[in-house]
Protein backbone atom coordinates (compact mmCIF):
# COMPACT_ATOMS: atom_id res chain seq x y z
CA UNK A 1 0.00 0.00 0.00
CA UNK A 2 1.23 3.49 -1.14
CA UNK A 3 -0.12 6.61 0.93
CA UNK A 4 0.39 10.25 -0.98
CA UNK A 5 -0.55 12.90 0.82
CA UNK A 6 -2.16 16.42 -0.60
CA UNK A 7 -1.21 19.52 0.57
CA UNK A 8 -4.23 20.29 2.80
CA UNK A 9 -3.22 18.63 5.53
CA UNK A 10 0.00 16.40 5.45
CA UNK A 11 0.82 16.69 9.45
CA UNK A 12 -2.31 14.07 9.14
CA UNK A 13 -1.09 12.21 6.66
CA UNK A 14 2.47 11.98 8.42
CA UNK A 15 0.64 10.79 11.41
CA UNK A 16 -1.10 7.95 9.50
CA UNK A 17 2.30 7.03 8.00
CA UNK A 18 3.78 6.72 11.36
CA UNK A 19 1.18 4.57 12.85
CA UNK A 20 1.57 2.44 9.84
CA UNK A 21 5.02 2.57 9.81
CA UNK A 22 5.19 3.59 6.27
CA UNK A 23 6.85 6.74 4.83
CA UNK A 24 4.96 8.97 2.34
CA UNK A 25 5.32 8.34 -0.66
CA UNK A 26 6.92 10.76 -2.91
CA UNK A 27 4.71 13.42 -5.38
CA UNK A 28 5.90 16.61 -7.21
CA UNK A 29 3.23 19.34 -6.77
CA UNK A 30 4.39 22.53 -8.90
CA UNK A 31 2.47 25.86 -8.41
CA UNK A 32 2.15 28.20 -11.38
CA UNK A 33 2.28 31.63 -10.53
CA UNK A 34 -1.46 32.02 -11.32
CA UNK A 35 -1.92 29.16 -8.70
CA UNK A 36 -2.65 26.53 -11.06
CA UNK A 37 -1.04 23.57 -9.73
CA UNK A 38 0.98 20.29 -11.66
CA UNK A 39 0.99 17.20 -10.13
CA UNK A 40 3.45 13.96 -11.02
CA UNK A 41 3.96 10.68 -9.00
CA UNK A 42 6.97 10.41 -8.70
CA UNK A 43 6.81 6.29 -7.66
CA UNK A 44 6.37 3.12 -9.44
CA UNK A 45 2.76 2.33 -8.54
CA UNK A 46 1.89 -0.14 -11.30
CA UNK A 47 -0.23 -2.75 -9.56
CA UNK A 48 -0.47 -1.21 -6.28
CA UNK A 49 -2.97 -0.24 -3.90
CA UNK A 50 -2.95 3.54 -3.46
CA UNK A 51 -4.13 5.75 -1.21
CA UNK A 52 -4.59 9.73 -1.19
CA UNK A 53 -5.34 11.53 2.09
CA UNK A 54 -6.79 15.19 1.83
CA UNK A 55 -9.26 16.62 3.31
CA UNK A 56 -10.93 18.85 1.40
CA UNK A 57 -12.03 21.87 3.74
CA UNK A 58 -10.69 25.95 3.07
CA UNK A 59 -9.68 26.23 0.31
CA UNK A 60 -12.26 23.76 -0.79
CA UNK A 61 -12.31 23.98 -3.98
CA UNK A 62 -8.50 23.70 -4.93
CA UNK A 63 -7.90 21.26 -2.64
CA UNK A 64 -10.75 19.05 -4.48
CA UNK A 65 -8.73 19.74 -7.65
CA UNK A 66 -5.26 18.25 -5.89
CA UNK A 67 -7.61 15.43 -5.21
CA UNK A 68 -8.93 14.82 -8.41
CA UNK A 69 -5.34 15.42 -10.10
CA UNK A 70 -3.38 13.21 -7.98
CA UNK A 71 -6.26 10.55 -8.65
CA UNK A 72 -5.79 11.31 -12.24
CA UNK A 73 -1.77 10.58 -11.85
CA UNK A 74 -1.98 7.62 -9.77
CA UNK A 75 -4.66 5.70 -12.43
CA UNK A 76 -2.50 6.80 -15.25
CA UNK A 77 0.52 5.72 -13.40
CA UNK A 78 -1.36 2.07 -13.05
CA UNK A 79 -2.50 2.23 -9.71
CA UNK A 80 -4.96 -0.95 -8.51
CA UNK A 81 -7.19 0.27 -5.87
CA UNK A 82 -7.44 3.96 -5.27
CA UNK A 83 -8.57 4.89 -2.04
CA UNK A 84 -9.26 8.24 -1.13
CA UNK A 85 -9.14 9.55 2.53
CA UNK A 86 -11.13 12.56 3.05
CA UNK A 87 -11.61 12.81 6.76
CA UNK A 88 -13.62 16.27 5.88
CA UNK A 89 -15.84 15.40 3.02
CA UNK A 90 -16.13 19.86 1.70
CA UNK A 91 -19.54 20.56 0.18
CA UNK A 92 -21.04 17.68 1.72
CA UNK A 93 -23.22 20.33 3.47
CA UNK A 94 -25.54 21.23 -0.13
CA UNK A 95 -26.14 16.84 -0.31
CA UNK A 96 -29.90 18.04 -1.82
CA UNK A 97 -32.14 21.08 -3.16
CA UNK A 98 -33.10 22.91 -0.59
CA UNK A 99 -34.57 25.76 -2.30
CA UNK A 100 -35.72 25.69 -5.95
CA UNK A 101 -32.90 26.47 -8.31
CA UNK A 102 -29.89 25.39 -6.29
CA UNK A 103 -27.36 22.95 -7.13
CA UNK A 104 -26.66 19.68 -5.76
CA UNK A 105 -23.18 20.76 -5.01
CA UNK A 106 -22.08 17.15 -3.28
CA UNK A 107 -23.28 15.34 -6.56
CA UNK A 108 -21.00 17.13 -8.81
CA UNK A 109 -18.21 16.24 -6.52
CA UNK A 110 -19.76 12.57 -6.36
CA UNK A 111 -19.10 12.38 -9.99
CA UNK A 112 -15.93 14.00 -10.09
CA UNK A 113 -14.35 11.38 -7.61
CA UNK A 114 -15.77 8.46 -9.71
CA UNK A 115 -14.56 10.15 -12.95
CA UNK A 116 -10.87 9.94 -12.04
CA UNK A 117 -10.89 7.02 -10.69
CA UNK A 118 -11.30 6.73 -6.81
CA UNK A 119 -12.98 3.42 -5.50
CA UNK A 120 -13.06 4.07 -2.47
CA UNK A 121 -13.62 6.31 0.36
CA UNK A 122 -13.06 7.12 3.52
CA UNK A 123 -14.37 10.05 5.59
CA UNK A 124 -15.37 11.32 9.03
CA UNK A 125 -18.66 11.95 10.93
CA UNK A 126 -20.75 13.21 7.47
CA UNK A 127 -23.42 15.84 7.90
CA UNK A 128 -26.16 13.50 7.09
CA UNK A 129 -25.74 9.60 7.07
CA UNK A 130 -27.53 9.21 3.70
CA UNK A 131 -24.35 11.17 2.26
CA UNK A 132 -22.91 7.35 1.77
CA UNK A 133 -25.89 6.54 -0.26
CA UNK A 134 -24.80 9.50 -2.61
CA UNK A 135 -21.89 7.67 -4.21
CA UNK A 136 -21.84 4.39 -6.34
CA UNK A 137 -18.23 3.55 -4.92
CA UNK A 138 -18.09 2.14 -0.91
CA UNK A 139 -17.54 4.99 1.42
CA UNK A 140 -16.66 3.77 4.71
CA UNK A 141 -17.92 6.79 7.46
CA UNK A 142 -16.07 6.70 10.71
CA UNK A 143 -16.86 8.74 13.65
CA UNK A 144 -14.53 11.03 16.29
CA UNK A 145 -17.79 9.96 18.94
CA UNK A 146 -15.41 7.21 20.54
CA UNK A 147 -12.50 9.60 20.87
CA UNK A 148 -15.11 12.34 22.69
CA UNK A 149 -16.78 9.47 24.94
CA UNK A 150 -12.78 8.34 25.98
CA UNK A 151 -12.22 11.97 26.34
CA UNK A 152 -14.93 12.19 28.68
CA UNK A 153 -14.34 9.03 30.93
CA UNK A 154 -10.95 9.97 31.02
CA UNK A 155 -11.76 13.24 32.78
CA UNK A 156 -14.24 11.73 34.53
CA UNK A 157 -17.10 13.76 33.07
CA UNK A 158 -19.33 10.89 32.68
CA UNK A 159 -21.09 11.41 36.02
CA UNK A 160 -24.53 13.30 37.00
CA UNK A 161 -23.22 16.55 36.94
CA UNK A 162 -22.98 16.36 32.97
CA UNK A 163 -26.01 16.41 30.09
CA UNK A 164 -24.83 16.21 26.96
CA UNK A 165 -26.12 18.62 24.14
CA UNK A 166 -26.84 18.61 20.62
CA UNK A 167 -27.18 22.05 19.50
CA UNK A 168 -29.33 21.53 16.70
CA UNK A 169 -32.15 18.87 16.17
CA UNK A 170 -29.63 17.29 13.17
CA UNK A 171 -27.47 15.72 15.93
CA UNK A 172 -29.62 14.23 17.61
CA UNK A 173 -29.15 11.08 16.51
CA UNK A 174 -25.08 11.56 17.54
CA UNK A 175 -25.45 13.03 20.67
CA UNK A 176 -27.68 9.97 21.52
CA UNK A 177 -25.16 7.55 20.28
CA UNK A 178 -22.29 9.37 22.59
CA UNK A 179 -24.99 8.97 25.37
CA UNK A 180 -24.98 5.30 24.76
CA UNK A 181 -21.36 4.99 24.53
CA UNK A 182 -21.44 6.87 28.14
CA UNK A 183 -23.95 5.00 30.17
CA UNK A 184 -27.18 6.52 28.77
CA UNK A 185 -26.19 10.05 30.01
CA UNK A 186 -28.78 12.30 29.81
CA UNK A 187 -28.88 14.78 26.80
CA UNK A 188 -30.77 17.60 25.33
CA UNK A 189 -31.21 19.35 21.94
CA UNK A 190 -31.05 22.89 21.23
CA UNK A 191 -33.65 24.15 18.68
CA UNK A 192 -32.14 26.14 16.39
CA UNK A 193 -32.95 28.77 13.34
CA UNK A 194 -30.84 29.80 10.96
CA UNK A 195 -31.93 32.02 7.80
CA UNK A 196 -30.37 30.44 4.88
CA UNK A 197 -30.10 33.57 3.32
CA UNK A 198 -28.32 35.43 5.71
CA UNK A 199 -26.84 32.54 7.63
CA UNK A 200 -28.07 34.62 11.06
CA UNK A 201 -28.10 31.57 13.92
CA UNK A 202 -30.46 31.85 16.76
CA UNK A 203 -30.32 29.40 19.55
CA UNK A 204 -34.26 29.22 20.28
CA UNK A 205 -34.46 26.82 23.11
CA UNK A 206 -33.81 23.69 24.53
CA UNK A 207 -35.43 20.08 25.06
CA UNK A 208 -33.80 18.42 28.23
CA UNK A 209 -32.36 18.57 31.18
CA UNK A 210 -30.05 21.72 32.47
CA UNK A 211 -27.19 19.93 33.91
CA UNK A 212 -24.33 22.16 36.15
CA UNK A 213 -21.73 20.82 33.01
CA UNK A 214 -22.70 20.90 29.60
CA UNK A 215 -20.85 19.33 26.83
CA UNK A 216 -21.81 20.15 23.31
CA UNK A 217 -21.08 18.05 20.28
CA UNK A 218 -21.65 18.76 16.85
CA UNK A 219 -19.81 17.46 13.87
CA UNK A 220 -18.40 20.66 12.87
CA UNK A 221 -17.61 24.50 14.19
CA UNK A 222 -17.42 26.90 11.06
CA UNK A 223 -18.59 30.38 11.65
CA UNK A 224 -18.77 29.37 15.37
CA UNK A 225 -22.53 30.85 15.54
CA UNK A 226 -23.69 27.34 16.53
CA UNK A 227 -21.87 26.54 19.48
CA UNK A 228 -21.56 30.56 20.92
CA UNK A 229 -25.32 31.21 20.29
CA UNK A 230 -26.01 27.95 21.90
CA UNK A 231 -23.59 28.10 25.24
CA UNK A 232 -25.26 32.02 25.81
CA UNK A 233 -28.54 30.32 25.74
CA UNK A 234 -26.96 27.39 28.28
CA UNK A 235 -25.77 29.80 30.27
CA UNK A 236 -28.98 31.80 30.75
CA UNK A 237 -30.54 28.62 31.96
CA UNK A 238 -28.28 28.48 35.09
CA UNK A 239 -25.01 26.05 33.39
CA UNK A 240 -22.05 26.38 35.37
CA UNK A 241 -19.83 25.11 32.43
CA UNK A 242 -20.17 24.53 28.82
CA UNK A 243 -17.72 22.48 27.00
CA UNK A 244 -17.47 22.09 23.31
CA UNK A 245 -16.69 19.18 21.18
CA UNK A 246 -16.96 18.97 17.26
CA UNK A 247 -14.81 16.86 14.31
CA UNK A 248 -14.11 19.58 12.32
CA UNK A 249 -12.51 22.57 12.98
CA UNK A 250 -13.56 24.48 9.54
CA UNK A 251 -12.74 27.67 11.78
CA UNK A 252 -14.04 29.84 8.85
CA UNK A 253 -13.90 33.69 9.37
CA UNK A 254 -13.33 34.94 12.49
CA UNK A 255 -14.57 31.88 14.12
CA UNK A 256 -11.12 31.47 16.60
CA UNK A 257 -11.83 34.98 17.92
CA UNK A 258 -15.15 34.57 18.60
CA UNK A 259 -15.01 30.92 19.98
CA UNK A 260 -12.15 32.43 22.40
CA UNK A 261 -14.66 35.40 23.58
CA UNK A 262 -17.29 33.15 23.88
CA UNK A 263 -19.11 31.24 27.15
CA UNK A 264 -17.36 28.01 26.08
CA UNK A 265 -14.46 27.43 28.41
CA UNK A 266 -12.91 24.36 26.48
CA UNK A 267 -13.17 23.59 22.79
CA UNK A 268 -12.02 19.98 21.48
CA UNK A 269 -12.06 19.58 17.71
CA UNK A 270 -10.21 16.58 15.98
CA UNK A 271 -7.24 16.69 13.20
CA UNK A 272 -9.43 16.07 10.26
CA UNK A 273 -8.61 19.70 9.17
CA UNK A 274 -5.75 21.45 9.04
CA UNK A 275 -5.65 24.13 11.55
CA UNK A 276 -2.57 26.99 10.81
CA UNK A 277 -1.04 28.61 13.38
CA UNK A 278 -2.72 31.74 13.44
CA UNK A 279 -5.99 30.31 13.78
CA UNK A 280 -5.20 28.57 17.24
CA UNK A 281 -6.53 30.29 20.38
CA UNK A 282 -5.78 29.36 24.41
CA UNK A 283 -9.42 27.47 24.49
CA UNK A 284 -8.50 24.86 22.12
CA UNK A 285 -7.55 21.20 22.29
CA UNK A 286 -6.67 18.27 19.90
CA UNK A 287 -7.47 15.14 19.20
CA UNK A 288 -6.09 13.35 16.53
CA UNK A 289 -7.41 10.60 14.04
CA UNK A 290 -4.62 9.16 12.69
CA UNK A 291 -4.87 6.46 14.93
CA UNK A 292 -8.45 5.25 13.52
CA UNK A 293 -7.65 5.88 9.91
CA UNK A 294 -4.47 3.69 9.93
CA UNK A 295 -6.61 1.07 11.75
CA UNK A 296 -9.27 1.53 8.88
CA UNK A 297 -6.49 1.09 6.31
CA UNK A 298 -5.01 -2.15 8.00
CA UNK A 299 -8.04 -4.04 7.18
CA UNK A 300 -7.38 -3.31 3.38
CA UNK A 301 -7.49 -0.48 1.18
C1 LIG B 1 -25.20 22.25 10.93
O1 LIG B 1 -26.25 21.69 10.85
C2 LIG B 1 -23.95 21.63 11.42
O2 LIG B 1 -24.17 20.46 12.15
C3 LIG B 1 -23.18 22.60 12.27
O3 LIG B 1 -23.95 22.89 13.41
C4 LIG B 1 -22.91 23.87 11.53
O4 LIG B 1 -22.41 23.60 10.25
C5 LIG B 1 -21.93 24.74 12.29
O5 LIG B 1 -21.77 25.92 11.57
P1 LIG B 1 -21.45 27.29 12.28
O6 LIG B 1 -20.26 27.07 13.13
O7 LIG B 1 -21.19 28.23 11.12
O8 LIG B 1 -22.66 27.70 13.03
Amino acid sequence: MKLFSGSSNRPLAERIAKELHVSLSSLEMFIFPDGERRIRIEENVVEEDTVIIQPTATPGDQNYMELFFIADGLRRSGARLLTAVIPYLGYQRQDHVFRDGEAVSLEVIVKTMEAVGIQKLISFDLHSIKIPEVFKIPVTHLSALPLFAKLIKEKKWDNTDTVLVSPDKGGIRRIKILSEMLGDLPYATIVKNRDLATGFVEAASIDGPIGKRMIMVDDMISSGSTMIKAAELLQSKGTEKVIAMATHPVFSSDAPNLLEDSQISKIYVTDTVYIPKEKYFSKLHMLSVAEMIATELKKGV
